[in-house]
């Protein structure tokens, strides 16, 4: 397994060759900008988030966004995965993106400058690994490069829940501020972000069901089940909340079992909140079946990731292999301790 460090010095080195590969053209220099964000890992606290209880997210660091920005032709030209095409006219999954990038221009008061933007994600779409929020960050950035203006943390921020409040309505802000921080967060909608130290020797296997994730559906039919139901809404999201703050003490005291039976405890209360489906469920009951201490989706639901806390990295290992071989389309084994991750 690769280190982390490894891992983070075999990215700069990437970006380093970026900068050196760039012309620039008649002694002049051009408008190039890069920026670069990781993905996020929500361990406990998902959809109970958005109503005010604590979550712990950890960030997802190998598998990074890269944004790069150079002058070129007329207007804003957008190279994707997804499309590439003028900005004016991107499909409706980019619209967060296309706000984000016209109103970071105006913030720079470079409305009418032309630009090529290309953006790299390594991060699966709609996976619940926060794919666009990274994207979010990695394009402010680059552009803030571009121009060579200082960036802070608050107006990164706000520029990010522009694209973050399309995508989702009404995000709880959590991706955003997970992938800020680059480093594990306990956090509280609007009034706490505290990075945790994590001391634990547990290894978590993230595996994709290959289903898109449907985040803002989810986080509707939430908001229908507490207009319907408000007792057992309010009992949910408050056990949801008392099983974050326990693992959050168990993270601390090394108790891998007491995380897992947390975690597979919240998946429970999660399915009744509505947000799982087979996919997930299934795989679930795999990581169990081979030795996981615990598995729970991660992030919006509805599709997406599940994860599973396995003791050491030998059952990590094995329950990988059998969640691949039981319908999972991908999986990571992060390494809680190195805080390092390999596929
Ligand atoms: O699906 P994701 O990775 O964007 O995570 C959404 C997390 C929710 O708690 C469901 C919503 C939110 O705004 O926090």
């Amino acid at each position: 397994m690769l280190s982390y460090v490894k891992r983070s010095k075999y990215l700069l080195k990437r970006v380093e060759n970026l900068y050196n590969s760039i012309e620039i053209t008649d002694g002049e220099k051009m408008i190039q900008g890069y920026g670069m964000a990781s993905g996020k890992v929500i361990l406990m606290g998902e959809h109970s988030v958005v109503y005010g209880m604590p979550a712990i997210a950890l960030p997802f660091l190998d598998k990074g966004v890269e944004c790069y920005v150079q002058e070129y032709g007329n207007g804003i030209f957008l190279e994707t995965t997804y499309y590439n095409g003028d900005l004016d006219d991107s499909p409706e999954l980019l619209w967060g993106i296309k706000h984000l990038i016209i109103e970071t221009l105006r913030v720079l008061n470079k409305e009418d400058i032309n630009l090529k933007i290309i953006i790299n994600s390594r991060i699966p779409a709609q996976r619940g690994l926060g794919s666009s929020a990274a994207v979010s960050v990695a394009v402010v950035r680059a552009l803030f490069d571009a121009f060579e203006i200082k960036l802070n943390d608050d107006n990164l921020s706000q520029l990010v829940h522009i694209a973050e409040s399309i995508h989702h309505t009404d995000p709880s802000g959590l991706d955003a501020k997970t992938i800020l921080s680059g480093k594990p967060i306990y956090f509280k909608k609007d009034t706490l972000i505290e990075e945790i130290e994590i001391n634990f020797d547990g290894v978590m296997v993230i595996a994709d069901t290959g289903v898109k994730g449907q985040t803002k559906q989810a986080v509707q039919g939430v908001k229908q089940i507490k207009e319907k139901n408000y007792s057992m809404f309010e009992e949910t999201i408050e056990n949801i909340g008392l099983l974050t703050e326990e693992t959050r003490v168990a993270l601390g005291t090394n108790e891998i079992e007491k995380v897992g039976v947390a975690m597979t405890q919240t998946q429970s209360l999660l399915q009744k909140l509505q947000v799982s489906d087979h996919h997930i469920e299934k795989l679930v009951r795999v990581a169990m079946k081979y030795g996981a201490e615990g598995a729970k989706l991660t992030g919006g639901g509805k599709g997406g990731c599940i994860i599973a806390l396995c003791k050491d990295g030998h059952t990590a290992n094995n329950v990988s292999e059998k969640l691949l071989q039981n319908g999972a389309k991908a999986t990571w084994i992060y390494d809680m301790k190195e805080k390092g991750m390999y596929e």
